[in-house]
């Protein structure tokens, strides 16, 4: 029997808020004064999933994969960069078998989108939106993320080797 092969990785990532951008976290946009800024659509979810994903497989990160300056990538929304990279991984010789993820923002209130934005990664990621987990949090009002000046995310995924 082939022993069992189990890879987990982890993502983060930061985008600071500005007018002017929308909110854009999974795919989903949520409706908001402020948005995420940044090069790309700052989906701070995507990334820190895309990043989950390319470090189980040790297969770099996303600014490996996606560099701010590849025209290729240019205007490409982080939701399709997060299809492509699972695309990578398969090619890799990997199955994802969950994710979990957290997205910390101040406001504004995040829970009545979680199933959107589980339904729009589960499409992407090309797995069951039960065996994915979308949680939120506040920063309690301290620090850059407590005072409504940036929004971060954190992604844990498992692999297995097929
Ligand atoms: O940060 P805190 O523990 O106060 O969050 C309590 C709950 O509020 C979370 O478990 C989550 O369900 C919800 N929440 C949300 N949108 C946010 C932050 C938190 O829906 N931006
Ligand atoms: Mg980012």
């Amino acid at each position: 029997m082939t022993p069992l092969d189990l890879r987990t990785g982890l993502g983060w990532d930061t985008h600071r808020l500005a007018a002017g951008r929308p909110l854009i976290l999974g795919g989903v946009t949520v409706p908001s004064e402020l948005g995420l800024d940044g090069h790309s659509d700052a989906d701070v979810l995507s990334h820190a999933i895309t990043d989950a994903l390319l470090g189980a497989a040790a297969q770099g990160d996303i600014g490996m994969h996606f560099p701010d300056t590849d025209a290729a990538w240019k205007g490409a929304d982080s939701i399709q960069l997060l299809h492509h990279t699972v695309q990578l991984i398969r090619v890799a010789g990997f199955q994802i078998l969950n994710v979990d993820s957290t997205v910390i923002l101040e406001r504004p209130k995040l829970k009545d989108f979680r199933m959107p934005i589980r339904q729009s990664l589960a499409r992407a990621l090309g797995i069951d939106e039960t065996c994915v987990s979308v949680k939120f949090k506040t920063h309690e009002r301290v620090g850059p993320v407590g005072e409504g000046l940036s929004a971060e995310a954190q992604a844990i995924v498992l692999l297995a080797r097929l």
